[in-house]
């Protein structure tokens, strides 16, 4: 079977190719490489010995999405993992993310029911749940006002497959991932962060290994044991992994409903104090960091009831943060401080 996954040479969209080769699938990766590079697709071929069908293709770019589309005539199922990602930026640049994150969704789900592909992968976030009122949080937590553009148009996302599936034959998945950390243990794929890094742990590699000064800790006078904020971090072959599985109980016919939401969390919460110092026992250093203020936006705690997807998708995230960090380490240590 044939897998469109958008975003594919990105940070969890490359991961997940490797596991869909790895189960069997075969994948035609579009991606316009604005936040990645086009020698993923050699490494994810080191990994699998498969090398994933490639076209650099911006979703944005309708014209070119229907060439091919034209093209395509046997993809079973699509996982969307291209869009923008960053929290800061995105209220910098809002319409750049409206732009790219809905526009392109827009696009992408036109040539799905042109073409009848029925089953829907979609990468969100636990950002739509803002600062929750009850942790952990289920899937039938509120969703909360965005406090990001970003943060928004997951949301809008979410919507629009809602609103679709009930006047056509989509079926989608809704995929809320917690805080993706690690990489694969190759070392040949990881997160490639575009200039200074928004998320906190390829600020910690990159500090570690001198291409940052300082790690600055965002505020220590939250409501938390030790003042800093709590993440629910998961690995990134974990979150892969439960992609496939996802898209098997929808190739599977195996749900009644139109439209399923799946946490994609640990279920347990780590501050950031909690991450450095497993950081700093994984790798015997000593991190160079001190506490500054707090970060606008960002919520005291969060952390994920995995209940749902444990039972139903019978996914069990089975990586550690200890993992997380050494996996994160060495794949900084591969791509050096340049
Ligand atoms: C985690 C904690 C920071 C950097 C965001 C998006 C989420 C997802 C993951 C895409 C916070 C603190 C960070 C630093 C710090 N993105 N921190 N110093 O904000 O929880 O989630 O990224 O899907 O949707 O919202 O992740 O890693 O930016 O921050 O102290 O240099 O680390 O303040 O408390 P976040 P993060």
């Amino acid at each position: 079977m044939k897998i469109l996954v958008t975003g594919g040479t990105g940070y969890i969209g490359s991961h997940t190719v490797v596991e869909l080769q790895n189960s069997g699938y075969e994948v035609v990766i579009i991606d316009n490489l604005s936040n990645s590079i086009i020698e993923v697709n050699d490494n994810i071929e080191k990994i699998t010995g498969v090398r994933p069908e490639f076209q650099n293709i911006d979703l944005c770019d309708s014209t070119a999405l229907a060439e091919f589309f034209k093209k395509q005539n046997d993809i079973s199922a699509v996982i969307h993992f291209a869009a923008f990602k960053a929290v800061g930026e995105s209220v910098n640049f809002p319409l750049r993310y409206y732009h790219n994150n809905v526009t392109g969704m827009i696009n992408l789900l036109n040539e799905l029911v042109k073409k009848g592909i029925r089953d829907f992968v979609y990468s969100s976030s636990c950002t739509v749940y803002g600062e929750a009122d009850k942790l952990p949080v289920t899937e039938e937590s509120p969703v909360k006002k965005a406090e990001s553009p970003y943060g928004f148009t997951k949301q809008i996302g979410e919507q629009m497959l809602w609103d679709l599936s009930a006047v056509s034959d989509l079926r989608s998945v809704i995929l809320r991932y917690f805080n993706p950390t690690g990489a694969h243990d190759s070392s040949l794929i990881g997160e490639l962060p575009v200039g200074i890094p928004n998320n906190l742990v390829p600020y910690i590699t990159q500090t570690a290994i001198g291409k940052r000064e300082m790690l600055t800790v965002n505020g220590n006078d939250y409501d938390t044991p030790d003042g800093t904020n709590i993440r629910d971090y998961i690995h990134v072959v974990d979150l892969a992994k439960a992609h496939v599985l996802a898209l098997k109980r929808m190739l599977d016919r195996s749900s009644e409903e139109n439209v399923e939401i799946f946490n994609l969390g640990t279920g347990r919460g780590n501050s950031v104090l909690e991450v450095i110092t497993s950081f700093e026992k994984v790798t015997g250093l000593k991190l160079n960091y001190r506490i500054g203020t707090r970060r606008s936006g960002d919520v005291v705690s969060i952390y994920s009831d995995t209940k749902k997807a444990n039972e139903i998708l019978g996914w069990y995230a089975e990586r550690d943060l200890n993992d997380m960090m050494l996996t994160s380490w060495n794949w900084q240590k591969h791509i050096g401080k340049d």
